[in-house]
């Protein structure tokens, strides 16, 4: 089968890319629509697509003019060392031009050196309340 990148969402079934991503132990604990929300309104996505089968993704936050953040680049483990995760990745910049793009990654800092990114250390972080309570579960 054929390997094919998009953007699109609509094209994912969310229900079998959770599955997936719990089997990869790279599953955070949001639900399916949590899942799904979170890609959508991420300004940039994408997806790589063996079949009708999502085997990678990444998105990226972005204010559309100096900043954006990557989060969720995932290749399935099957299909890693294949470049995936490089293109996906290339799909990402090349909507953030001009932008300075940060990411917190623990164990593919090499893969991101590869691409251009150098570390830079101090990076903060706070969980507002309770992890994945906010947002379309907040209480109006
Ligand atoms: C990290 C990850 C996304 C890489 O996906 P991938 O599709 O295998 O990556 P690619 O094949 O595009 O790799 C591109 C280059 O980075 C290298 N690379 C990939 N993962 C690496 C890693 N973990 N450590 C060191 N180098 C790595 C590859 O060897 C390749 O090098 P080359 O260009 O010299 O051949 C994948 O291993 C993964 O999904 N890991 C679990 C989830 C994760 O940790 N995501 C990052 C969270 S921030």
């Amino acid at each position: 089968m054929t390997l094919n990148y998009h953007r699109n969402p609509a094209e994912v079934n969310w229900e079998i890319l959770i599955n997936d991503l719990i089997a990869d132990d790279f599953h955070n604990g949001r639900t399916v629509a949590q899942l799904r929300a979170s890609f959508e309104n991420s300004q940039v996505q994408a997806y790589a697509m063996v079949g009708d089968r999502c085997i990678g993704t990444a998105r990226a936050l972005s204010d559309g003019i100096g900043n954006a953040y990557v989060i969720d680049v995932w290749t399935q483990s099957t299909y890693r060392n294949q470049g995936i995760a490089r293109t996906m990745m290339e799909m990402l910049l090349e909507k953030v031009a001009g932008q300075h793009v940060y990411l917190q990654t623990d164990d593919a800092v090499e893969f991101y050196r590869k691409l251009g990114f150098s570390e830079q250390p101090s990076g903060m972080s706070l969980i507002v309340g309770e992890y994945l309570t906010g947002g379309a579960n907040a209480s109006q």
